[in-house]
């Protein structure tokens, strides 16, 4: 039987995501505050064929084996206690938020230096498997590394439990295709994913588009 993955956020990221999976026959619900301004979506994305059920945050939380946490930075602690400390217990947590903010005409991290949202988010939810990943990247190349430089570019992966990073890697790839993924250590690792988002929407900004991401030589 297929995976069960609930998303928490049902975004831009979150919807990519829950496509994608979807059609590749996972089973999904994705979770919002107002499920019903997303029955429009899901009704074109069924037609596909695709498994796509929609709830609340907590109804998504408590449906997914696997959970993927796709909200805003500054309301992810918030949104997660929605959706319940009960359903994350022991469960793998797929964390691709950011702590950003644009407040000042630019993109920064509201996080303070020697911290990140990971780490945040793993401390207040400790008994949740909390894994850093993909965060840098925008989620069309989340869900479809061959779209840019034939898949030859790389991800990057943090949390403090090696069998929750080994299932996520071995999700990213069979779902989406990716080649390389880097595991970088315990959640404090999720400092420099999250800083490297900085430095990407800089080169997506001189680029003039988000479809690209880095590739480690050595
Ligand atoms: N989009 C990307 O390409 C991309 C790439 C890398 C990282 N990310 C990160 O992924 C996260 C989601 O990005 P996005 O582009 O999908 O954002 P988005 O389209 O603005 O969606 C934000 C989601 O956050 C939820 N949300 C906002 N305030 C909330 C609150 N107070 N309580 C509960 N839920 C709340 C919204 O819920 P409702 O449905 O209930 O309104 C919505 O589902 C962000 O942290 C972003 O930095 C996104």
């Amino acid at each position: 039987m297929q995976m069960k993955i609930g998303i928490i956020g049902a975004g831009n990221a979150g919807k990519t995501l829950g496509s994608a999976l979807a059609s590749q026959g996972y089973s999904i619900m994705l979770g919002s505050r107002r499920p019903e301004k997303l029955t429009d979506w899901v009704q074109v994305e069924q037609a596909d064929k695709k498994t796509i059920f929609l709830g609340t945050l907590s109804e998504a939380a408590a449906f997914g084996d696997f959970l993927i946490h796709a909200v805003t930075g500054r309301e992810a602690i918030e949104a997660l206690k929605q959706a319940g400390e009960e359903n994350l217990h022991g469960k793998i947590l797929l964390d691709v938020s950011l702590p950003i903010d644009f407040s000042e005409g630019r993109m920064r991290l509201f996080t303070s230096t020697g911290e990140s949202l990971g780490e945040r988010i793993q401390s207040t939810f400790p008994d949740a498997k909390v894994v850093k990943a993909m965060n840098h990247i925008a989620a069309g190349v989340m869900v479809n590394p061959n779209r840019i430089a034939g898949g030859d570019h790389d991800l990057f992966m943090c949390g403090n439990d090696g069998t929750a990073k080994q299932a996520v890697s071995a999700l990213l790839k069979q779902a989406f295709g990716w080649k390389q993924i880097h595991d970088i250590g315990d959640i404090s690792a999720a400092q420099a994913t999250e800083g490297l988002a900085l430095l990407a929407s800089r080169v997506a900004s001189v680029l003039g588009h988000g479809m690209m991401n880095f590739k480690v030589s050595h």
